[in-house]
């Protein structure tokens, strides 16, 4: 049985995501938007994270506060629409650090050709987080997956704002140990493999790159 997909229903989470749909919201606004929800997906996502006791001293008596040590965690950023939801993430969870991957398909072969690789050395004593706001065919996610998965991290996660169920599936045919967090599970996909009803090309969209 594949790990679990769920989907964040969180009231704001839906108030961002409605925002990021709208074909009139434009590319600032877009990216605002996907900040915000790169903080609370990351709310979601740590709900579990371990606390340890520290030693403090508050204005009135010495107690013991919690924290959180995320210097495990590596949010891996699919170029380019990863980026949106990178620092937010980072920002959330504290100590935690950052990866990139760029993959492009290769027009003839259909090949996933990497064009950019950086993860934190120690990935093999680290949980990794997967994000890119589109799981459209999947087809990135499964390759940057596979990719990722030759450094043994601890964990794998993958984050997105807008799945579909093609994605899901193709994605969980591969890798389906890998749970995915969603803000949304629309429909499908359409001739030009555009999830539908979604909001578009998510790196369009965030940095302003077509009318
Ligand atoms: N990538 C996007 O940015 N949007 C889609 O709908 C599908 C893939």
């Amino acid at each position: 049985m594949p790990a679990a997909v769920h989907v964040a229903d969180h009231p704001l989470v839906q108030h961002s995501l409605s925002l990021m749909r709208e074909q009139a919201t434009g590319s600032s606004e877009f990216r605002h938007q996907l900040g915000q929800l790169s903080r609370l997906l990351a709310y979601e996502l740590t709900r579990g994270e371990a606390l340890h006791a520290v030693a403090i001293r508050t204005p009135v008596a010495a107690a013991t506060g919690q924290r959180v040590d995320g210097s495990k965690t590596v949010f891996v950023a699919i170029l380019r629409a990863g980026l949106g939801l990178l620092e937010g993430m980072l920002e959330t969870l504290p100590g935690s650090r950052g990866g990139h991957i760029g993959l492009y398909r290769d027009p003839h072969t259909l090949e996933a050709i990497e064009y950019y690789f950086k993860l934190p050395h120690d990935v093999a004593e680290c949980e990794l987080v997967v994000v890119d706001p589109m799981l459209a065919t999947g087809h990135t996610a499964v390759s940057a997956i596979t990719r990722i998965k030759q450094l043994s991290p601890r964990s794998i996660r993958f984050v997105c704002v807008v799945a579909c169920p093609e994605g899901i599936a193709h994605l969980h045919a591969h890798h389906p140990e890998v749970p995915i967090l969603t803000a949304a599970i629309d429909s499908g996909l359409n001739e030009h493999s555009y999830i539908v009803p979604g909001l578009g090309d998510a790196g369009d969209r965030c940095y302003g790159t077509r009318e």
